[in-house]
């Protein structure tokens, strides 16, 4: 058994933060539709492509250890067939960087925005597609996997189902259900066979980053009440995992929602974020002790608020650390938490309009401006007894 450092992270995506992904549906998107709302397009995002090392600075020198981020398949491979080499040597330098800092690097192969090339054949929903899919991740894995720590598949593939095929909201706005439960089975046939990929040449942890609703019923809550709730957490929470499980070497949880169902007047209120999204610690802690029945160690690979102002953030960080320290003291499965978002960011439909950073910056020169938050978040898992070594039950994989 190895020793690992129980992961105190910030995440951000790479679309929502590299800037510049001109050869992404995205960028299409943001013009054609987002527009026309008044939404600015990314453009530069948060200029992360070329201030990586500022915030990977800022991050270390917090106390925090670890770092979740994606890689841009638009980037790496623009046109059909055709990589950046740049591009490929961009990743391999930021990367390089976390680790002559120290940090821990969790790797999401995908989350959510297609090379325009592949969504004009269909995107996911495109065999031909999808194999290209594999060999990208081929190459990103043969070439940066001695500097990752945990490979992430995809990101939220039943977010992006329901997104972009339910409610057509994300490109290519489809709106169909039977188009989305369609798209669910293929995203998670998919993951088995990049995971097949990913394991043939890394023997690094493989898993996805899940997003989790904890679906509560109040004491009082009728009985249909609780099996409706009980039906809404298998097919959200689980359905994507049931008889999946060899694929996943840990299980990503991306938690921001809990919903309770009863009578209003029983249901506790709760402060609400910029998103109108509510702050229920308690969620989070449901999340992870039912993810904890499948056996797997566990990652929050994304738990955060969108909010202008700080104090709030801070007061959720308080709630949110405070559960999370409490749970790692005996659950053995939790491996490691990642704030979203370390810099404020694109918030896809929404645009610029929701700050979930830790981290600001200034509008012109992009000049990092560290919130009151990163240092709190630091000061506190200084704290922690599990920021030192605790046991890993997963430490290399068999290849
Ligand atoms: C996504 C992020 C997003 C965040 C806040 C998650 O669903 O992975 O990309 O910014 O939620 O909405």
């Amino acid at each position: 058994m190895t020793r690992r450092p129980f992961l105190w992270g910030a995440a951000i995506s790479a679309h929502q933060t590299e800037g510049q992904n001109q050869e992404s549906d995205w960028w299409i998107f943001e013009r054609r539709i987002l527009a026309r709302r008044g939404l600015q397009p990314s453009l530069r995002a948060a200029d992360h492509w070329n201030r990586y090392k500022d915030d990977l600075d800022l991050l270390a020198n917090a106390g925090l250890n670890a770092f979740r981020c994606s890689i841009e398949w638009a980037k790496i491979e623009p046109q059909e067939g055709k990589i950046s080499e740049e591009a490929l040597e961009h990743y391999a330098e930021v990367f390089a960087y976390a680790k002559q800092k120290n940090i821990n690097l969790c790797v999401t192969l995908w989350h959510f925005s297609l090379p325009q090339w592949a969504a004009a054949q269909g995107g996911m929903r495109s065999a031909h597609v999808r194999n290209r899919f594999l060999q990208y991740v081929r190459l990103c894995v043969e070439r940066l996997d001695p500097l990752v720590d945990l490979w992430q598949t995809m990101n939220e593939p039943m977010v992006y189902a329901s997104e972009a095929y339910r409610w057509g909201s994300w490109p290519p706005n489809i709106r169909s259900h039977f188009a989305a439960l369609r798209m669910t089975c293929t995203l998670r046939a998919l993951h088995r066979q990049t995971y097949a990929v990913i394991r043939s040449l890394s023997a690094k942890p493989i898993g996805i980053a899940k997003s989790m609703i904890a679906y509560l019923a109040t004491p009082r809550a009728s009985l249909w009440t609780r099996m409706i709730q009980h039906f809404r957490n298998f097919s959200w929470n689980r359905f994507f995992f049931v008889g999946q499980l060899r694929w996943h070497d840990f299980i990503g949880i991306n938690y921001y929602i809990t919903s309770i169902a009863g009578r209003k007047k029983d249901i506790p209120t709760a402060e609400k974020d910029d998103m109108g999204w509510e702050c229920r610690p308690e969620g989070l802690v449901h999340c992870i002790q039912s993810a904890s029945r499948m056996g797997k160690p566990i990652y929050i690979t994304e738990n955060g608020i969108a909010t202008d102002e700080d104090e709030q953030r801070i007061r959720y960080l308080d709630l949110h650390l405070t559960s999370i320290q409490k749970e790692a003291k005996h659950n053995p499965l939790l491996h490691g938490y990642f704030f979203w978002s370390l810099i404020d960011n694109y918030e896809w439909d929404k645009g610029f309009t929701k700050r979930f950073g830790l981290v600001s910056y200034l509008p012109v020169t992009y000049a990092r401006v560290p919130k009151p938050s990163l240092s709190y978040y630091g000061q506190r898992i200084k704290e922690h007894p599990t920021s030192k070594s605790r046991r890993s039950i997963h430490g290399t994989q068999k290849k």
